[in-house]
């Protein structure tokens, strides 16, 4: 069975206040698209089209105003509301349905991964029997799971207080069709969470994972407070011409998904002058 992906979209929002009381996180403009579009592109990177959203009732119906069924990027997109945010892990047991005993692919909607060659290591992933993490070299290991190995043992730490190593763990998961099975025993953490790292953990115990370190060139942001929210924008406004495809119509046009009189008839819909519908002008030649 095909691979299919969660995007999870909720979470408190409590590092965003005031704004969070309104509009979820993953709306929030990274230069001119919401947040959500990158994690989205990143699964249609790898080739998955089958797409879970989980997020509050209350956002979803935002979230799916804007990218309503899928069929604009060629992708079919379900939602699953998460009545109270307990957990990464959660969301593999709320997917349980819609997963029904595929492989799957999570990534956290304030993920945002970049590098020429993230295509086709996403497309490998996708092709792997075994759960794949993707670890990143930070100066600030200590706000993320961290990837720790010695001698003896392997395993990840959910946000060290002390130092042990200065690989974290992104928010991007590729795991067996095991996963929601294994996440249904986890119990919750002292935070009171189910903790993606106890499931990541239980697949490094069994040698039934496998470790991609993103390198120099390949950059990850996790937006989960302003500061890193300004920092991605930025960056994506810096080298919005140099990087991989964050427009899912491009990359849905680009693999065939969808034709070139989708995205006209897009444009005809939404005739305006946003750098993103401008954007999209470029993709094609567009007659009146
Ligand atoms: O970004 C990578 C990090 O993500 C990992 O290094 C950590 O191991 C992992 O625990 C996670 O840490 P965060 O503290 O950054 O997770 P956060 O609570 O911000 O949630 C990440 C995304 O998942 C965010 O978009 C909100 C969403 N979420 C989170 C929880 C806990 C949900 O949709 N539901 C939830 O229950």
């Amino acid at each position: 069975m095909k691979r299919k992906g969660i995007i999870l979209a909720g979470g408190n929002g409590t590092r965003m206040f005031p704004v969070s009381q309104v509009i979820s996180k993953q709306l929030l403009l990274i230069y001119d698209k919401p947040m959500i579009y990158y994690p989205l592109s990143v699964l249609m990177h790898a080739n998955i089209k089958d797409i879970l959203i989980i997020s509050s009732a209350k956002d979803l119906v935002l979230i799916k105003k804007i990218l309503k069924n899928g069929s604009d990027f060629g992708v079919r997109l379900f939602y699953k509301s998460q009545n109270k945010p307990e957990g990464i892990a959660q969301g593999l047991v709320l997917a349980e349905r819609f997963l029904n005993k595929s492989k799957s692919a999570l990534i956290c909607g304030d993920n945002l991964f970049t590098g020429e060659k993230l295509p086709l290591k996403l497309k490998k992933a996708n092709n792997s029997k075994k759960s794949i993490f993707f670890l990143k070299k930070v100066n600030n290991p200590n706000e993320y799971g961290v990837f720790f190995k010695n001698k003896n043992k392997k395993l990840i730490i959910e946000k060290p207080k002390k130092k042990i190593s200065n690989l974290a763990v992104t928010g991007l998961y590729f795991f067996d069709e095991n996963a929601t099975k294994i996440a249904k025993t986890l119990t919750k953490s002292e935070r009171g969470e189910y903790e993606i790292t106890d499931l990541n953990n239980y697949y490094i115990k069994k040698n039934r994972y496998k470790q991609i370190i993103l390198n120099s060139k390949e950059k990850w942001f996790d937006m989960g407070t302003s500061d890193r929210i300004q920092k991605a924008s930025n960056f994506i406004f810096k080298y919005k011409n140099k990087m991989i495809s964050y427009y899912p119509e491009e990359i849905a046009l680009n693999k065939k998904w969808i034709s070139k009189s989708k995205i006209i008839n897009k444009i005809k819909r939404h005739h305006n002058s946003s750098n993103y519908i401008k954007y999209l002008k470029k993709l094609i030649v567009y007659d009146k």
